[in-house]
């Protein structure tokens, strides 16, 4: 059996799958094999979510005074930041994604753990009205053992948000990381272990999602489950909660609206475009690559737009000076250049790029290089449907009403950008536009104190904030009769 470089953390301990099994995660810049890892099936799940629930109802976290999980959390985040040189290269590898972006992610992931930190001590509940001699409260439960799932395109960074605010709590969790970007989470549970998140409170099982993910949903001591993904897997995973009726946190997929009116600052708005766009290689759930332009400045934006995509620096994630990394793998690559492919048949003009072209130095790798469409018209399924790929779609509109129109017209509602310095306009357009966060000129602004919820297709349940006290909480209303009040039938 060959010794895998990242087992699963069960109990404090890395151990491999019961059955032996275990697969490759491949580096997305060569196809080459990176590492071993332990391939998870039900009872390795099994394991995982009884020492998750054995944590739990001993108390070794959640009877623990809130300002020392306060005080371990933010000890996490400080070896985060410890180890973030050797953390962000191995996630660049692992991801494909520029070390540039992995440092960042490192960073938040710190971050988020020193945010997520201040949460046990602001858990609290209400008193309520009532007649004397009663008295009435609230308070908020952890559920007890979280199932946490976690996609490719923010490996470390997710595996925090995901676990940090479900621990604030005082709940025990379960992680599965994406099957494509295991390395880095093996690493992360090292480090919660050597922070004093104690043995049994956070458990990682390796896998896919059919087998590990799905084991993880059905299992009936997971009470809670928090996922990122696409909406597929987000209905998928309500279906496998409806048996034992478990609470369901979903992140989902988007399509988001980028709409620059003829008043915006248009070097402003072409920056912040390509960045919504490109960033990530477009991997991102709150791009904005369906760009709305008004008519009058449609050939402006478009040609400023397109000089600039195609200076982006394609490569080599090591490299520094890279902006676009490959995508995460195979199946990523072929589908979003089958998109490519099918939408330049339904008639969309291409403004930049070739599907199939990958620069010099880069064979091997799953690239795409940056692809731009005008002239999209919104019944094209380019204009509908999530990409999550290097490829932006520009839609022209002739009005603000027709702005709103077009931008609504999708079925997800995760995120909007508006481009103008009319603050009328602003005000308005935010009113009207159906997403979770509207970005007025400065797409993807995010802070951990700021919550949001994805709209439509795009979720289910608040993320970030102290919103997520209630998120990983679970009401308790407790009545006391201490007026010496008798039952009606006394
Ligand atoms: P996916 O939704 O299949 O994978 C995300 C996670 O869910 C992975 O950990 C996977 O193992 C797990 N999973 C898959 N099936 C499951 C099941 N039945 N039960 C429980 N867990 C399960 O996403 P995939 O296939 O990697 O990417 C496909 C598309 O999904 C992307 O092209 C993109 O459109 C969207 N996506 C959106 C993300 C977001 O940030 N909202 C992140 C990743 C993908
Ligand atoms: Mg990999």
């Amino acid at each position: 059996m060959p010794t895998a470089t990242a087992q699963h953390l069960i109990d404090g301990h890395e151990v491999p799958s019961r059955s032996g099994a275990t697969f490759e995660s491949l580096d997305p810049a060569t196809g080459a094999p990176l590492g071993t890892v332990s391939f998870g099936d039900e009872s390795d799940v099994d394991r995982a979510v009884r020492s998750a629930a054995t944590a739990f109802d001993d108390g070794r976290w959640h009877h623990l005074a809130p300002a020392e999980r306060a005080r371990r959390m933010r000890r996490v985040a400080t070896l985060l930041d410890d180890n973030a040189e050797r953390l962000a290269e191995l996630e660049a590898r692992d991801s494909g994604a520029p070390l540039t972006k992995t440092r960042g992610d490192v960073g938040a992931a710190a971050g988020l753990f020193n945010y997520f930190a201040q949460l046990p001590e602001h858990v609290s509940g209400r008193t309520y009205a009532t007649e004397p001699g009663y008295f009435i409260y609230s308070t908020r439960t952890p559920y007890g053992v979280v199932g946490a799932i976690a996609p490719w395109n923010f490996p470390l960074l997710l595996a925090g948000w995901k676990t940090a605010p479900a621990l604030a709590v005082g709940n025990s969790v379960v992680l599965k990381m994406a099957e494509q970007t295991p390395l880095s989470t093996s690493e992360f549970g090292r480090i919660c272990l050597e922070a004093g998140i104690p043995p049994g409170v956070i458990n990682i099982v390796h896998g896919d999602g059919p087998t590990t993910g799905a084991a993880l949903v059905r299992h009936p001591h997971v009470r809670k489950i928090t996922f990122t993904g696409s909406t597929d897997v987000g209905r998928q995973i309500l279906r496998d909660a409806a048996q034992e009726i478990k609470s369901v946190h979903l992140e989902l997929g988007g399509k988001s609206p980028n709409i620059v009116f003829a008043d915006a600052d248009l070097g402003q708005a072409v920056d912040g475009s390509l960045f919504t766009t490109f960033f990530n290689s477009g991997q991102v759930c709150t791009s904005g690559s369906r760009i709305l332009v008004d008519e009058r400045v449609a050939d402006e934006f478009c040609q400023a737009f397109v000089e600039r995509a195609a200076k982006l620096v394609v490569g080599n994630p090591l490299d520094p000076a890279t902006q676009l990394g490959p995508l995460v793998s195979r199946a990523q690559q072929e589908r979003v250049t089958g998109y490519i492919n099918s939408w330049r048949e339904e008639g969309a003009t291409v403004l930049l790029g070739s599907a199939n072209s990958t620069p010099a130095g880069t064979e091997g790798g799953y690239f795409v290089a940056p692809t731009v469409f005008g002239a999209v018209t919104p019944d094209m399924r380019i204009a509908r449907e999530e990409i999550f790929g290097p490829v932006a779609t520009v839609i022209p509109f002739s009005d603000e009403q027709q702005a709103v129109k077009l931008a609504n017209d999708v079925e997800y509602g995760l995120a909007a950008t508006v481009w103008t310095q009319d603050l009328g306009r602003a005000m308005r357009m935010s009113e009207q536009l159906e997403a979770g966060i509207i970005w007025t000129n400065c797409p993807n602004h995010g802070q951990w104190n700021v919550p949001y919820e994805g709209h439509k297709l795009s979720g289910l349940g608040e993320d970030k904030g102290l919103e997520s006290i209630d998120t990983f909480t679970q009401l308790k209303t407790h009545h006391v009769n201490f007026g010496g009040h008798r039952s009606r039938w006394a």
